[in-house]
């Protein structure tokens, strides 16, 4: 059963191909709010005259906006930006650029390779046409001021997604919190919320133009503050605006959400019951060490309280093994952590020490690599086993999926996400991308449910 009228597209939000402007190629890593930022880029880039492709063989520019949160990630885009340099030895008119969290860390540093002609932090997009000017004379350009007011309000950011589904839209740029293992403070400054008003008339504009989804993005959207407003008066009212739509947040802050927020996801049917509350690690000394600000028994309360007031939220969750000064049994905590919580889903990373963090500065990265390793591994298992648990919960109910695109296995069958973000695939019968569909679960595996239409069973 299909739920949802067809949507109405209208393509003022998307790029505009146009074949005589000289073209710019993007590629972005990293977290949702990178993959925003590329969109505000964007905007600026075509304002500016280019004309964004796919196609790197056709690009006069190549931006690269880049992660810094841990070494592999760093590493990953090294070993492309070598394949860029490549591109530019056969011709060397192609302007190569660095964006984002590893311009901001590692500034001028990133020019010594003389293939590379700009550098921009992430708050200095707007500087973009000018330092290409400076390039286009043979200087390099580098701008990497980490700016206390910008927050890009007045952009709106030209959409890159394939299917028009679900779009991301930023509440909050940095963060004030000081976690020991964390660099986003230093490639993304302090934290500010942006205006209540400006985030309502960008979910307005994604209303208008077929958007059936919205992530609100920050690093602590609880500690969101803007017009008077707090996270709790800004969800409800997002939802309001947007009635039709899907919303979703994230990332929550065990310290920092409140009851409120959850009485507002508990009033609004829009409103996905879901959360992604990372823990980071089930040790109260390790929490302590990483200042996250919270213990044990204070995160698992955080998670009775979301139990009791939407006992069918969906609960996600960030994990780091091998954390410095870890030991055996501060992983066996994590571990019994998560068989308390049973997370429905988590992310889970090797502790990757990043030069000039607390904990870089103050601790010894003291577990060895194959211990990180082997902790990481049994978190894994145990989450697949959760996972694999949450999933055969639904075998036999009927979910509301909305459709974000063809099966990558079979363009005969759709995917998409049920309102507590779980992966589901579908033949498609007569639906379209975009519908929010009634779907009956049958089977599943630890990434996917899989189902079928109700009424085409
Ligand atoms: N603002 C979010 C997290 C942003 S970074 C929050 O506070 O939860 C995303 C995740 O990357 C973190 O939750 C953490 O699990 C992981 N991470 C961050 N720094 C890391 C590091 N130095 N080593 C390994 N994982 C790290
Ligand atoms: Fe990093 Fe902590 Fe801020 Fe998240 S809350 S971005 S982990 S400092
Ligand atoms: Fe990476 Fe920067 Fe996001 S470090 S996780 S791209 S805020």
């Amino acid at each position: 059963m299909i739920i949802t009228p067809p949507r109405k597209i209208n393509a003022s939000v998307r790029p505009i191909y146009d074949a005589t402007r000289p073209k710019l190629y993007i590629e972005t890593y990293g977290c949702q709010m990178n993959v925003n930022d590329s969109e505000i880029v964007a905007s600026i880039m075509q304002d500016a005259g280019y004309s964004l492709t796919s196609e790197l063989a056709e690009a006069n520019l190549v931006l690269i906006n880049t992660c810094s949160v841990r070494d592999n990630a760093e590493q990953r885009v090294l070993g492309r930006l070598d394949c860029f340099v490549q591109e530019k030895k056969r011709r060397p008119a192609l302007s190569v650029g660095i964006i984002g969290c590893m311009a901001e860390r590692l500034k001028e540093k990133l020019l010594e390779n003389k293939f590379v002609d700009l550098v921009a932090g992430p708050d200095a997009y707007r500087q973009l046409p000018l330092l290409l000017e400076k390039v286009e004379t043979g200087q390099k350009g580098i701008n990497v001021l980490l700016a206390r007011d910008e927050m890009y309000a007045d952009i709106s950011p030209l959409r890159l997604d394939r299917t028009g589904v679900t779009a991301f839209v930023s509440i909050t740029r940095g963060c004030n919190n000081v976690c020991t293992f964390c660099v986003v403070p230093f490639t993304r400054g302090g934290e500010r919320g942006r205006n209540p008003e400006t985030i309502l008339n960008e979910v307005r504009e994604l209303k208008d133009n077929g958007y059936r989804e919205i992530a609100l993005l920050g690093q602590n959207v609880d500690s969101y503050t803007g017009g008077g407003m707090n996270f709790a008066a800004l969800l409800s009212a997002v939802a309001e605006a947007a009635p039709d739509m899907r919303i979703r947040f994230s990332t929550s802050h065990p310290k920092d959400m409140t009851d409120e927020v959850l009485a507002s996801m508990a009033r609004h049917d829009n409103i996905c019951p879901c959360i992604h509350l990372p823990v980071q690690s089930g040790s109260s000394a390790v929490l302590q060490r990483m200042n996250r600000k919270y213990s044990r028994e204070d995160y698992l309360q955080r998670i009775e309280t979301i139990r009791r007031i939407l006992p069918d939220c969906a609960i996600s969750t960030d994990i780091i093994a091998g954390f410095c000064g870890e030991t055996h049994r501060d992983h066996l905590d994590t571990l019994s952590l998560m068989e308390e919580v049973r997370f429905d889903f988590a992310y889970m990373f090797k502790y990757s020490e990043r030069p000039d963090t607390k904990a870089a500065r103050l601790f010894r990265d003291d577990v060895p690599d194959g211990e990180k390793t082997a902790r990481l591994t049994e978190i894994i298992e145990l989450q697949g086993k959760l996972s694999m648990e949450s999933h055969i919960k639904e075998i036999g109910k009927t979910v509301e999926v909305l459709a974000e695109d063809v099966s990558k296995r079979s363009d005969k069958d759709l995917c998409g996400r049920t309102p507590q973000n779980k992966m589901t695939v579908f033949p498609r019968e007569e639906a379209e991308i975009g519908d929010i569909v009634r779907v009956r679960i049958k089977e599943c595996s630890q990434a996917t449910l899989k189902g079928a239409i109700a009424n085409y069973e």
